[in-house]
């Protein structure tokens, strides 16, 4: 545990995998800011159950950034806060070069005029496209096929260009698919519009959704639905504090992907769902949507090699375990 409690900032930690990082970083020794503008942030999240520090604001507010960083020491940023909508993205690339890329670029001026050297960034399996090759390794080409994965990927460039011309230090976590919730229940997923295939599966199994819908049974995997890499978000915590760390003890930018290594089909999902609630799930069978490669799996062996890493809540049954625990108290009956 550090002697004396270094401070971290985390941008958008009132959101989910922000919160979980929160914990983990509490848990670890450090002292937490949270800085989340709440446009999908949970404030009883940040100040009833992190009980830390939330400073309302937007990460391209530069004059609140100035202030901010002049109020305190901050060993290093994590940064969580963007919009990850793909479908919206598509619709409304303004909104997310806006957000993702010049609110990130705006943070980091910040953090350059404050000497603050060391970021966190939550990159996304977004940034790869259409994988060639699947487990898919962090040197696999990046082609991102809408703009959400290509704001992430700007980022990504722009981090390697400080690292060369600044005194500033960078790791970059791509993440598979977000899952599971606190395996005591303190925290989870509560995006408003849901978007992910456990949080929907969950609803329908709690009745609030009537179907969960399933794009595409004719792909060439084993079940014919669409394989994805479902990675447990205590684990992808965990791999935060190491990526941070890493950086505070010297470590050079770099970049790790965190995924099980291990896929689930959107059947499987489902299955293991039932068993879990014990409970009907309606499945509506619908055709493929365009641009959903059939496979996306990560490897996280780098992560576990370089950092150390060691997932705790690979299995599918622990992830949707942790999840419906989440999901009935804080929306079901
Ligand atoms: N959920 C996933 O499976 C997944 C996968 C890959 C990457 N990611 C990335 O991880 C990060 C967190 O994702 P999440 O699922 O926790 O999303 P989330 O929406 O729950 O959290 C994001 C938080 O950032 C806040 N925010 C957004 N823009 C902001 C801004 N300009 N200033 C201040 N606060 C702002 C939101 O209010 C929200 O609380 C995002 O960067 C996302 O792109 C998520």
């Amino acid at each position: 545990m550090p002697q004396n409690r270094p401070t971290v900032l985390v941008t958008g930690g009132a959101g989910y995998i922000g919160s979980h990082a929160v914990l983990s970083l509490q848990q670890a020794g450090y002292d937490v800011v949270v800085l989340d503008n709440l446009v999908y942030g949970h404030r009883d999240i940040v100040e009833n159950v992190l009980k830390t520090e939330l400073v309302v604001g937007d990460t391209n507010d530069r004059t609140l950034l100035d202030q901010l960083f002049a109020s305190r020491d901050f060993a290093a940023v994590m940064h969580f806060a963007a919009y990850a909508y793909v479908g919206e993205s598509v619709t409304e690339p303004a909104k997310y070069y806006r957000n993702n890329v010049v609110g990130t670029l705006t943070l980091l001026e910040a953090m350059l005029a404050a000497n603050i050297k060391s970021f966190v960034f939550s990159s996304t399996c977004a940034t790869y496209g259409v994988p060639e090759t699947v487990p898919i390794p962090e040197d696999h080409p990046q082609r991102p096929i809408n703009p959400y994965g290509m704001s992430k990927l700007m980022v990504e460039h722009i981090l390697k260009d400080f690292s060369a011309a600044y005194d500033f230090k960078s790791v970059i976590f791509r993440y598979f698919n977000a899952a599971g919730a606190d395996p005591e229940g303190r925290l989870g997923e509560d995006h408003n519009p849901e978007t992910h295939l456990i949080p929907l599966v969950l609803q329908t199994a709690l009745g609030v959704r009537e179907h969960i819908k399933v794009f595409g049974t004719d792909y060439d995997t084993p079940d014919g639905t669409c394989i994805r890499d479902y990675i447990h978000v205590t684990d992808l915590a965990s791999a935060h504090v190491l990526g941070l760390e890493y950086l505070l003890k010297g470590g050079d930018s770099t970049i790790f992907n965190l995924g099980n290594g291990n896929g689930f089909s959107v059947k499987e999902v489902i299955d293991t769902a039932r068993q879990v609630t014990g409970r009907e799930i309606a499945v509506v069978e619908c055709d493929r949507r365009p641009g959903d490669p059939p496979g996306l799996v990560g490897s996280g062996e780098k992560a576990v090699q370089v950092l150390g890493w060691k997932p705790q809540y690979a299995d599918l049954g622990n992830i949707l375990t942790h999840a419906w625990n989440w999901h009935q108290t804080r929306h079901g009956k």
